[in-house]
């Protein structure tokens, strides 16, 4: 559903994107994962014809996003990192914009509305102007809006940045119920948990560069499930072992406080690059 060759974004002297070679598969949730400035954006805004490639090639649904934006758009659904609903519109009026600009009829909008904003647990708020939104209910509106025109592929740029865990968590109950509708989603996030639990496959991007590729399983297997965390002289010294008794052992020789505990995909990007990931 979408591939890219040697995709590259540059502004200036800076490389923001960096020859990516992704394959997305159809009903997938691919998350790309990297810290602030990694370039993720830039790879979202490139795919969704916003941004102009500098070097290299992407497809969506086939279509070559250079040579065909319109037929790009037409497939695609985009929730932007920005919030950029229209504020002193209303719930409801906000789908129905969106819908005209794709050209459905009144009657489809109407119902597509109605269901969405079911879907997405606002149909009490649909006359509210959304400049009344809390934070959650605006990124809910805003996956709404994407789906309106019933796309294929779901873009969502940080889709629960900055939401306590309770309403993030049903972002990815939603995420999840549009995969098994067959909808191939695309997203971003510097949350390490929300990588894990909701993405089939997870792309780690540092300084433009995809550094490793995988599930999340095979990333950390590749690692060593198991982490040994022991007080050290410059912070917290971190092994990784591929077996849970090679933990153990390690971890009985040591005098000082230890932790044995899964590794998770901030020890894969650590262990990768020798930094964190953060939030
Ligand atoms: N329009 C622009 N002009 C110049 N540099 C840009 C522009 N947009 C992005 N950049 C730079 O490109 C790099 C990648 O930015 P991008 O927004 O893609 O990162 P990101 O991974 O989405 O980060 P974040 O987690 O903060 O959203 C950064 O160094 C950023 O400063
Ligand atoms: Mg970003």
């Amino acid at each position: 559903m979408i591939r890219t060759e040697d995709l590259t974004k540059r502004f200036g002297q800076l490389t923001a994107v960096d020859r990516l070679k992704l394959s997305i598969g159809h009903g997938e949730i691919f998350g790309l994962l990297g810290p602030n400035g990694a370039g993720k954006t830039t790879t979202i805004r490139m795919l969704t014809t916003l941004a102009k490639i500098t070097a290299g090639r992407a497809w969506v649904r086939g279509h070559d996003v250079a040579k065909a934006p319109l037929a790009v758009k037409r497939v695609i659904g985009v929730a932007p990192q920005g919030l950029n609903l229209e504020i002193e519109l209303t719930a409801v009026e906000n789908l129905d914009y969106h819908g005209r600009l794709h050209g459905m009829p009144r009657h489809e909008r109407r119902a597509r509305a109605s269901e969405l904003l079911v879907f997405v647990d606002l149909s009490g708020k649909k006359d509210v102007p959304v400049d009344q939104f809390s934070g959650g209910m605006k990124r809910r509106l805003l996956i709404a809006r994407a789906l309106m025109h019933r796309p294929q592929i779901l873009f969502l740029d940080e889709p629960t940045v900055g939401l306590d865990p309770q309403i993030r968590r049903k972002i990815w109950g939603l995420i999840q119920a549009l995969k098994s509708q067959g909808v191939t989603v695309l997203l971003t996030t510097h949350y390490i948990e929300e990588a894990e639990a909701l993405c089939d496959r997870v792309g780690i991007l540092r300084k433009g560069r995809l550094i490793a590729l995988d599930a999340p399983a095979g990333l950390m297997e590749n690692v060593g499930k198991y982490a040994v965390e022991a007080e050290g002289q410059n912070g917290m010294d971190i092994r990784f072992f591929k077996e849970r008794a090679e933990a153990v052992s390690y971890a009985g020789g040591i005098r000082r406080d230890v932790t044995i505990r899964k590794t998770n995909l901030e020890d894969v990007f650590l262990s990768l690059t020798g930094e964190k990931i953060g939030e």
